[in-house]
């Protein structure tokens, strides 16, 4: 199958620092069809020579051993070219459409790595020219949107142009091996799904939590912030997969049925639930992996006392026969303790206890990153004696060691997959924008909110977030797993 893949924004940073080293990637696991061509568009006027040259200064910056040796650059190389486009210009687009017409792919796919705000002009015009033909797919890199609104209208402007068929809306979580392990989890084993319900889980845990600041990019996050940037997106998607029914068939639309009935089903945000269920916090300096950092406030880019949130822990519920009553607690932030992105359930304890000791529920860690395991937490009896308590003991699966060779990152996967027209791996415009539907009243009640009660918390760079996250989970008599 002859494929043309076509990168708008072909200069920008996503393209260098995550596409193009994922397309290397697959290239180099022959995981890229034979006759595949990749097309990077942008403004400056360059031969394709140029660009591979300054391509192959980028790759410099890549982790070693991802990084191609000479000889695999020049042949991956042999697949790129550069055409110059201003994106504004109706006969550029022209342009492209005879650029692809001229060989006639079986496929093209054309990504937006450009600013969304661009997404609606792009896809008029694709649709001016007629780049919108069936064989022809469009990926829409996040943040879709800022809101409800502005999600609906760039989905309004895509679907007059492009099928749902067509439009691959990326979440590179979902690409994560580790998040397709919760799939292979829930949906490929019956040992846990009798369990799987509010019967036998007393709550479950999603953190997503970085070391790292804001970076660089102090300007973009000023704008968008933690709930933006991870919950309505990263958190949420894995949300409905530990919460979802098992669909009938493992085609995308079945999978997204369902992702969809879990946030349909979410307890809605009022202003009252918004103060007492959703934490946000913003660091300060501190000391984060040994080295002291920098305030949020005090990083470059970033507005004089913004009052954006680099934290949010949240509690909520799925109003459905099976969650009924559970709690789910979602966290992330910036400037955490560790680097960490793990799903935890924590299942009820017995409900008779004859030994000596807590009761110490059981629990299933699901390790996201940095690693990609499993553990499964038990108590045993150490047989050192009869009234000893017991110990608590867990099963550890590590999958980075058990399939070591060629794990495939997440770019690389969902690359694979665009190019594939499978769609399992990304997200439906109706699971977007419910998903905005959700999160927005907490959005307007921090805009219309900024009292005391509303604004930030602060905490320290290099903890696990202002002690009302503690609070939050303490309240129904639990505790994050890190407190546990
Ligand atoms: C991105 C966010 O979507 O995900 C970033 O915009 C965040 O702020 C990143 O750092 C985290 O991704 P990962 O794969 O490093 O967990």
């Amino acid at each position: 199958m002859s494929f043309d893949l076509v990168f708008f924004g072909g200069t920008g940073d996503l393209t260098w620092r995550k596409l193009m080293p994922a397309l290397f990637q697959a290239f180099r696991h022959g995981k890229l069809p034979a006759g595949g061509r990749i097309l990077s568009v942008a403004r400056d006027e360059q031969t394709d020579d140029k660009y591979r040259a300054w391509l192959k200064e980028r790759f410099q910056d890549v982790e070693g051993a991802k990084r191609p040796s000479d000889e695999e650059f020049a042949r991956f190389a042999e697949l790129v070219h550069y055409r110059r486009m201003d994106l504004s210009q109706p006969e550029h687009y022209g342009k492209l459409k005879q650029w692809l017409e001229e060989r006639g792919a079986d496929t093209a796919v054309l990504y937006l790595a450009t600013s969304p705000h661009l997404f609606p002009q792009i896809c008029q015009q694709l649709g001016a020219v007629g780049l919108n033909a069936p064989h022809i797919r469009v990926v829409l890199e996040k943040p879709l949107g800022h809101d409800l609104a502005s999600a609906q209208e760039i989905n309004r402007v895509v679907r007059s142009v492009f099928s749902e068929a067509q439009a691959f809306r990326i979440d590179h979580y979902l690409g994560k091996p580790s998040v397709q392990n919760l799939m292979a989890l829930r949906f490929g084993n019956a040992l846990f799904e009798p369990l799987w319900r509010r019967e036998s889980i007393a709550n479950i845990q999603i953190t997503l939590a970085e070391t790292l600041g804001v970076g660089t990019r102090g300007d973009f996050y000023d704008r968008t912030g933690a709930l933006r940037d991870m919950i309505q997106s990263h958190a949420l998607q894995l949300m409905t997969m530990v919460a979802m029914e098992p669909p009938s068939r493992n085609d995308a639309d079945s999978i997204r049925d369902e992702k969809l009935k879990v946030l349909r089903s979410l307890k809605p945000f009022t202003n009252d639930s918004v103060l007492r269920d959703v934490v946000r916090g913003q660091y300060r300096r501190g000391t984060s992996e040994g080295t002291s950092v920098p305030g949020y406030l005090d990083e470059s880019k970033v507005p004089a006392g913004s009052d954006c949130e680099t934290f949010v822990a949240l509690r909520t519920e799925v109003q459905n026969w099976r969650w009924a009553g559970v709690p789910f607690y979602l966290r992330t932030g910036k400037r955490l303790a560790a680097r960490d992105a793990q799903i935890v359930v924590n299942f009820r304890p017995t409900p008779h206890n004859i030994f000596p000791g807590a009761n110490q529920p059981n629990k299933l860690v699901i390790k996201l990153q940095p690693e990609d395991g499993l553990e499964l937490h038990l108590l045993a009896a150490k047989g050192t004696g009869q009234h000893e308590p017991l110990a608590p003991v867990f099963l550890d699966l590590d999958f980075d060691k058990a399939f070591a060779e060629n794990r495939v990152g997440a770019y690389e996967r969902l690359l694979v997959e665009a190019i594939a027209g499978r769609l399992n791996l990304f997200v439906r415009s109706d699971e977007q924008e419910e998903a905005w539907r959700w999160v927005e009243p907490v959005l307007d009640a921090w805009e219309r909110d900024n009292s005391a009660s509303g604004a930030p918390r602060p905490y320290a760079a290099g903890t696990w977030g202002p002690a009302a996250a503690s609070a939050l989970v303490a309240r129904d008599g639990f505790a994050w797993a890190e407190e546990q």
